[in-house]
């Protein structure tokens, strides 16, 4: 039975005080019953620690927006899985398309984050994805496997969730096809060879495609970003009802 994992990813927006506003509305929208799902936040790491004694007693659990593989030293900008176990952080978005295109981020330096998070006791959301020139080009599986395998490398499939995000379809309004979603999402578990593994689809989710996605066989939580940022929207998501 796979667990559907629902995660915000709030890229770089939200102040702690804002940050609090948005958990004063989003609170109270959720069902009564969410214990058949996680509901995740990914905040900037600066409102880590608010959220974290915000949420102590809600069902909404924290994830980081990246994670380094060292414990300590000389890495400047970057944050150890330590630290954020402390504010009792439980996933750690790994591979996320921004920092791959922005900071170049390779699948090896992606798989070291992965395999540092889970050794560390953090579940990694292990982002993978196309570009559009890719699909158009015919590449898109491709690509996605080598994201995968590389990026997969050492890494147990029991605590990990791979997020299928065609990068075209990120904040662009532009939403991947239910079925066409599902389809990559389960030719990942098959090159994965688990049917246990979480796999959520992300882009461009927002209340109007939630119901259907969850639907899908193979789809097991999405990822989400613009429509994660206000409360209501969030909050529709959350209490998706396949
Ligand atoms: P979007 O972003 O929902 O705004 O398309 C998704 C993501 O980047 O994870």
């Amino acid at each position: 039975m796979r667990k559907p994992v629902i995660a915000g990813n709030w890229k770089m927006h939200m102040t702690c005080s804002q940050a609090k506003e948005f958990m004063d509305s989003f609170l109270p929208l959720l069902s009564m019953n969410t214990d058949d799902r996680h509901i995740v936040i990914a905040p900037p790491f600066t409102a880590i620690s608010t959220l974290s004694s915000l949420l102590q007693d809600s069902p909404v659990e924290l994830s980081s927006q990246n994670v380094h593989w060292e414990e300590k030293g000389a890495f400047t900008a970057e944050v150890s899985p330590e630290m954020l176990l402390e504010h009792q952080v439980k996933f750690a978005i790994v591979g996320h398309s921004e920092p791959r295109k922005y900071f170049s981020e390779s699948d090896e330096q992606i798989n070291r984050r992965a395999v540092s998070a889970q050794k560390n006791g953090l579940i990694p959301i292990v982002c993978v994805g196309e570009t559009d020139e890719q699909r158009e080009k015919g590449e898109a599986e491709r690509v996605i496997r080598r994201q995968v395998e590389q990026g997969l490398e050492g890494i147990s499939t029991s605590h990990l969730v791979v997020a299928y995000e065609p990068i075209w379809a990120i904040g662009t309004g532009k939403t991947c096809e239910s079925e066409e979603a599902n389809r990559i999402c389960s030719l990942i578990r098959e090159w994965v060879g688990s049917d246990d593994l979480i796999i959520q689809y992300g882009g461009s989710v927002k209340p109007a495609n939630i119901d259907e996605l969850m639907r899908m066989s193979d789809i097991d939580g999405v990822l989400v970003g613009g429509a994660s940022l206000e409360p209501q929207s969030f909050a529709r998501i959350a209490n998706f009802q396949a």
